[in-house]
């Protein structure tokens, strides 16, 4: 197959969104930019298109996608009852980085939902992705556009390093703006549950519909603990190299991470250091990659994923990374971190 790619980095070009929503009008499978990683769309309430994302990502089928809207109406077609809570949510988030999960009406497609009878909704904040959906049909399913496994995509290239070949079509956006994936908060719960950390933090819930829980599965050490959400049971955002974050007093960490790299340069091996602005001229015996400054813990989680890709493609033998318990975001960075690491942490 061959893999048009559109450039939209100067803003949405009606004709591409006008063939791009053709294709997944028919079924096709269209990568597209949202604000928080590039996304892999096709009509949600199509099957068959669905079952093809699966497919192009090597997915496990019951690892269910997201539904994405437009506009408030239109989440009425595809659930069942809408609890106040969402209302509120929306109002307040939407269009933005926030997911939620509610009971799905028949039609929504098992084939979308993993076999569920729940269906995760968004809105997303983002230009071309608004175009696209409105273009597709109004619901487009949208994992992120990653192989299964491999660090999401925050720029079009990195899709085209998975996707190319695979599926009909690249919207180039330029780089997105978060760099994780929306937070998903589940509302068919009695109590509203986080099962997936991101931007929008767990305080910025609570200030608006009161008490939310985090899912238990997603912090717990015990792994017979499952998290709600089927993806985050899955290794996922993994590097080639095995990643090790090192934890500690902040000199200690330093002092640990440049014990390592002697170490492996002794071996003749060339290690990686996830370091911040802050910190990047204190390492040596290493590939040294800042990602952002601790003052804006923004530019830390735009970075990841770029900078764990970037880490395959030097071939690095290991990966040490300091620790980033920021603010708002520091439970999404580190939940992200973590599964990359498999759980390996080293104690400074
Ligand atoms: O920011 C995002 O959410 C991006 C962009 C493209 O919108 N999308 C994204 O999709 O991250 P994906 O497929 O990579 O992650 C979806 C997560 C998975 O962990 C999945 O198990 C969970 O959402 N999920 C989807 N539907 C669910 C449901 N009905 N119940 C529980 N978890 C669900
Ligand atoms: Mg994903």
């Amino acid at each position: 197959m061959i893999t048009v790619l559109e450039d939209m980095r100067n803003g949405v070009r009606e004709d591409g969104i006008r063939r791009a929503g053709e294709i997944v009008r028919q079924g096709g499978l269209v990568a597209f930019p949202t604000e928080t990683v590039y996304g892999l769309g096709a009509d949600a309430l199509d099957a068959g298109a669905s079952a093809k994302i699966y497919q192009a990502k090597g997915r496990p089928s019951d690892n269910p996608l997201i539904v994405h809207i437009a506009d408030w109406e239109a989440i009425e077609r595809i659930t069942e009852d809408r609890p106040a809570q969402a209302r509120l949510l929306a109002d307040m988030f939407w269009p933005g980085p926030l997911t939620m999960i509610l009971k799905k009406s028949a039609a929504v497609p098992y084939a979308t939902t993993g076999g569920l009878d729940t269906v995760a909704v968004r809105m997303p904040d983002h230009p071309i992705a608004l175009a696209l959906i409105r273009a597709g049909g109004g619901y487009i399913a949208a994992p992120s556009a990653n192989t299964s496994g491999r660090p999401s995509p925050t720029t079009a290239q990195h899709v085209a390093e998975d996707m190319d070949g695979v599926i009909d079509m690249i919207i180039d956006g330029g780089p997105v703006s978060i760099g994780l994936e929306s937070t998903i908060v589940d509302l068919t719960e009695e109590t509203p549950m986080i099962l997936r950390p991101g931007y929008i933090s767990q305080e910025m819930l609570r200030d608006v519909i009161g008490s939310v829980k985090m899912d238990r599965g997603l912090i717990s050490e015990d792994s017979s603990v499952r998290p709600k959400a089927p993806g985050m049971k899955y290794r996922h955002y993994a590097p080639r190299a095995p990643l090790f974050i090192v934890e500690g007093d902040r000199q200690r960490v330093q002092e640990k991470i440049n014990a390592l790299t002697a170490a492996e340069n002794k071996k003749g091996r060339m290690p990686g250091v996830i370091a911040t602005d802050e910190t990047s001229g204190s390492y040596a015996h290493a590939i040294v990659e800042s990602i952002g400054s601790r003052a804006d813990e923004r530019s830390i989680a735009r970075h990841l994923y770029a900078i764990l890709r970037e880490f395959d493609r030097r071939e690095v033998s290991v990966i040490y990374s300091e620790s980033f318990e920021t603010p708002q975001m520091g439970p999404a960075i580190m939940n992200r971190l973590m599964k990359a690491a498999g759980h390996q942490v080293i104690y400074a």
